[in-house]
């Protein structure tokens, strides 16, 4: 006969309990990867220079030299019509011009902080 669930059974596993430990997990994780929770400038800065700088300024101690025709991502951290959101939006879908670097949500959410943090 099968137990299920008893009470004090020392080795019975209980399916629901199982389940519901996985889902309040899967939760919790969810949490924790909320783009606004996890925005990092800094891990969107490395991102910037591995991903950005052929093209764009990123930093001042960039390693590579930027295109002369592409917007530095100062200017675009100090534009107020550029907000971490619109950023991160544009980055999802980016413009034709830019190759499709088919970035998660978090990348373009630390990229776009990072961008606003240098505003000036
Ligand atoms: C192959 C070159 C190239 C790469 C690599 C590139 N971009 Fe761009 N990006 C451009 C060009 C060119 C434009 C200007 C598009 C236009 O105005 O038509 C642009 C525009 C933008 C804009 C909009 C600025 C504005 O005022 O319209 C943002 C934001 C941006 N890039 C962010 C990024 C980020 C973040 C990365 C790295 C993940 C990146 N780009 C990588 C070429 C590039």
């Amino acid at each position: 006969m099968m137990q299920r669930c008893s009470r004090g059974g020392t080795k019975t596993v209980c399916p629901l309990k199982l389940m519901t430990f996985s889902v309040a997990a899967i939760a919790a994780g969810m949490v924790a990867l909320s783009p606004a929770q996890a925005a990092d400038p800094d891990a969107g800065k490395a991102l910037a220079v591995q991903w950005c700088s052929s093209c764009h300024l990123v930093s001042d101690d960039q390693p590579t030299a930027a295109s002369a025709s592409t917007p530095s991502f100062y200017d675009i951290g100090s534009d107020p019509d550029w907000t971490v959101e619109s950023i991160a939006t544009f980055l999802a879908d980016p413009h034709p011009k830019m190759p499709d670097m088919s970035l998660t949500t978090i990348e373009t959410t630390n990229l776009a902080s990072y961008i606003k943090s240098l505003a000036r």
